[in-house]
């Protein structure tokens, strides 16, 4: 997983330093994606002096850019990389632009510029791994790629038997090669895209790829596959933007696009390019983007049909000029700052009473409406989810459903599998991605398949979504990520409206997916009389809970006096069942991801089964135990570890009032955490909350990085 970001601009004179500035601002947006290392690329000199003063160095004629003043490539562009943080790439780069004596005034008319954050998945995270990787001692073609080249093994071994060497461990190294392989072996009028196109055909697995060269100067192509890209898009009002979709499209956009400023902004996400443009393109696979002479071309590489390839060395893919909707963000900026807040984990954990209250705006008629001479209020339409309005029917007369996510988008759909059994009616499976996909799960025709994902680009779930929908499954998204590759593929979906979440441990996003999902199974179960008053209770619950987690929230002080007392212990054990096993298991991740501790979530009713054996005077146990169906059972769990003598740091999740359990903990010194009584099937969204905070203070406390913890990153996007 990496984060990619691109500056375009023409005629719209920007300096050296503001073009870093641009540059570095988009990695930092980023640098949740991959924090291990980091690299940027811009050019030496303005494209105009460099054309004219640029040797010759392989005869080719390159007029593609300048009219044809130029002959040959330009002079190489500054690459500049460095393991660490985008942080250590800044210091990087004002060393070494001070030791060449480089003028951070230089003005440039045109320019195109690439950057790179990096989460390290072949070669470790060196400088020399990190990207963007060129081609040559020239930098002649410089690329940076998130996703994985699969087949790199076989075109490095191509590329090293005609004379290319390799510097670094990388699977993208071979594509700014194959580039230039490209490039020595096509016409010398071959239009950069066409070269990105050639070089698509021979990739195997995903990307998403920024390729510039010094041929082709003030020139940026980008294409994906698999991994997200988005193009942003500020022009000044006199600049007319090409649109492509007409025969002849280059000349057609060229002549349209004389005047007036441009500037595209290319990322993995829309956070990098939200603050400077509202305007975006949300590319698809296969699309190719061009930036040249203040306009962007966009094509599809189709693949050629079979009589097309019948003549021999024929390529397999051609690109196909394409129209996409140019969208409005409705992201602010503001969601992608920090607030008065110290961290994003932080803020986002506090933002939940709005982020929940969205998910639910406009979608959940709290209050059924009677009207003089009105129909029965429970003839009313009371949960509206526009995503699946359609398809209710055919889920309802499935075979059953299926939830498959990864990590806390996995514990979401736990927490909710009780509320869709019981409203619902239909046996609910729970499956991890990764799982699914080992066993081959079977899977059949009249299943409905609920894909949960955060980012929508989770490449375990995204390849489990496309075998399920080879098996012929109807495909339910729910995601956070409008436009997201989950999103698209899924045959409809919910989206859940957390806002953007930029924490590397997923907080809002979690409550909002499990209170999507209970909307999912109130909307399942409305044509259903026995089951109207365990709905009205439901409804009545998703009214209050933007409440109660502010409630919740109130705990922050106490959370971060309990992390005081826990942060030097080794390990900590949660135990909890019912709605709440999904509360242990998730509590269990927050603090072994962030704070780095190793921590377990046990569903309590296997307790004896193993896990006893771990409980002794010293372990830290939590147990959330809050009244619901299985109170009395978790009560008998505080009473057998108290009896194991588990008292030195038994914290115990509770509602207020609950005296029963407060008695037996004050009896024994243990802490309580008492939280909002709230329906059973929505406590694991306010039970959460508290131990949100509680691993938040812990990584303070034990001085980790809670925004980016160690070897993770947000957004998995490789298998
Ligand atoms: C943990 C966390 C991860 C993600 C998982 C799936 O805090 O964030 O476990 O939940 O990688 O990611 P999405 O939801 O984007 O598919």
């Amino acid at each position: 997983v990496c984060g990619i970001f691109g500056y375009y601009n023409h005629r719209v004179p920007r300096n050296r330093r503001e073009i870093l500035d641009c540059l570095l601002t988009g990695l930092r947006r980023l640098e949740y994606r991959g924090y291990d290392s980091a690299g940027i690329c811009v050019d030496a000199q303005p494209a105009a002096t460099h054309i004219k003063d640029a040797p010759t160095c392989n005869g080719h004629a390159n007029g593609h850019a300048n009219g044809g003043e130029a002959s040959g490539p330009g002079t190489p562009p500054l690459v500049i990389k460095s393991s660490g943080k985008i942080a250590e790439l800044e210091a990087q780069a004002q060393r070494e632009l001070e030791d060449l004596q480089v003028d951070l005034g230089t003005v440039f008319a045109c320019h195109a510029g690439v950057a790179h954050t990096r989460w390290a998945t072949h070669g470790p995270p060196t400088a020399t791994n990190a990207h963007p990787h060129v081609s040559g001692r020239d930098h002649q073609f410089v690329v940076v790629h998130n996703g994985i080249i699969t087949n790199f093994r076989p075109l490095k071994n191509f590329l090293v038997s005609h004379g290319f060497s390799f510097v670094s461990d990388t699977d993208t190294e071979v594509i700014p090669k194959l580039c230039q392989y490209v490039y020595d072996s096509s016409p010398p009028d071959t239009p950069l895209s066409e070269l990105v196109l050639a070089v698509m055909e021979q990739l195997e697995g995903a990307y998403a790829l920024l390729v510039k060269s010094t041929h082709y100067p003030g020139e940026l192509v980008a294409c994906k596959r698999g991994s997200p890209l988005i193009l942003g898009i500020r022009a000044s009002p006199a600049a007319a933007v090409a649109s492509p979709g007409v025969k002849g499209c280059y000349q057609a956009a060229k002549l349209r696009a004389v005047e007036g400023g441009f500037e595209c902004f290319l990322a993995s996400d829309a956070s990098a390019v939200v603050e400077h443009t509202k305007k975006v393109i949300v590319l698809e696979d296969s699309d190719l983007v061009h930036l040249k002479d203040g306009a962007y071309f966009l094509f599809n590489a189709a693949e050629r049909k079979a009589e097309e390839n019948a003549a021999a060395g024929s390529p397999r893919l051609k690109a196909v000029a394409v129209q996409r909707a140019l969208q409005t963000l409705e992201m602010e900026v503001s969601q992608i700052m920090k607030g008065g807040f110290d961290h994003y984990m932080q803020k986002e954990i506090h933002e939940q009473p709005e982020s929940i209250y969205q998910t639910m705006r406009g979608r959940v008629r709290m209050e059924p409406q009677v009207q003089e001479g009105s129909l029965d209020p429970y003839k009313q339409q009371r949960i509206k989810l526009g995503g699946l309005a359609e398809h209710l029917e055919t889920i309802r007369s499935g075979r059953r459903i299926v939830f498959v996510g990864c990590g806390t988008s996995y514990h979401a759909s736990l927490a909710s599998r009780q509320t869709v059994e019981e409203l619902v009616n239909l046996p609910v499976a729970c499956e991890l991605a990764s799982d699914l996909l080992d066993r081959r799960c079977p899977i059949f025709r009249d299943d409905t398949c609920v894909f949960v994902s955060q980012s929508g680009e989770t490449a375990d779930t995204l390849a489990a979504l496309e075998y399920a929908k080879s098996r012929g499954a109807l495909c339910v998204g729910v995601t956070n990520t409008v436009g997201s590759a989950i999103a698209r593929s899924t045959h409809c979906g919910v989206h859940i409206n957390a806002g953007c979440e930029i924490g590397v441990a997923s907080t809002k996003a979690y409550t909002s997916q499990i209170a999507a999902i209970t909307m999912m199974a109130l909307a399942l179960s409305e044509d259903s009389i026995s089951k109207r008053e365990p709905r009205d209770a439901v409804i009545e619950g998703l009214a209050h809970l933007p409440d109660k987690i502010r409630q919740a929230l109130a705990l922050d002080g106490e959370m971060r006096e309990l992390a005081a007392k826990l942060k030097g212990e080794q390990s900590l054990l949660v135990f909890g069942r019912g709605y709440n096993y999904a509360t242990a298991l998730e509590a269990a991740l927050k603090v072994k991801e962030v704070a780095l501790m190793h921590s377990e979530g046990i569903l309590a009713g296997e307790m004896k089964h193993g896990p006893l054996a771990l409980v002794d005077e010293s372990m830290p146990i939590l147990v959330v135990a809050t009244r619901d169906g299985v109170h009395k059972k978790m009560v008998s769990v505080i009473e057998q570890l108290l009896a194991r003598g588990a008292t030195k740091h038994l914290l115990v999740v509770c509602n207020e009032g609950d005296e029963e359990v407060a008695g037996l903990c004050a009896s024994h010194g243990c802490s309580l955490i008492r939280v909002p009584q709230v329906v059973d099937c929505l406590a694991p969204v306010v039970n959460i909350v508290p131990l949100q905070l509680l691993a938040y203070h812990l990584t303070v406390l034990r001085g980790f990085n809670v925004d980016q913890p160690r070897n993770l990153a947000k957004s998995v996007t490789v298998l």
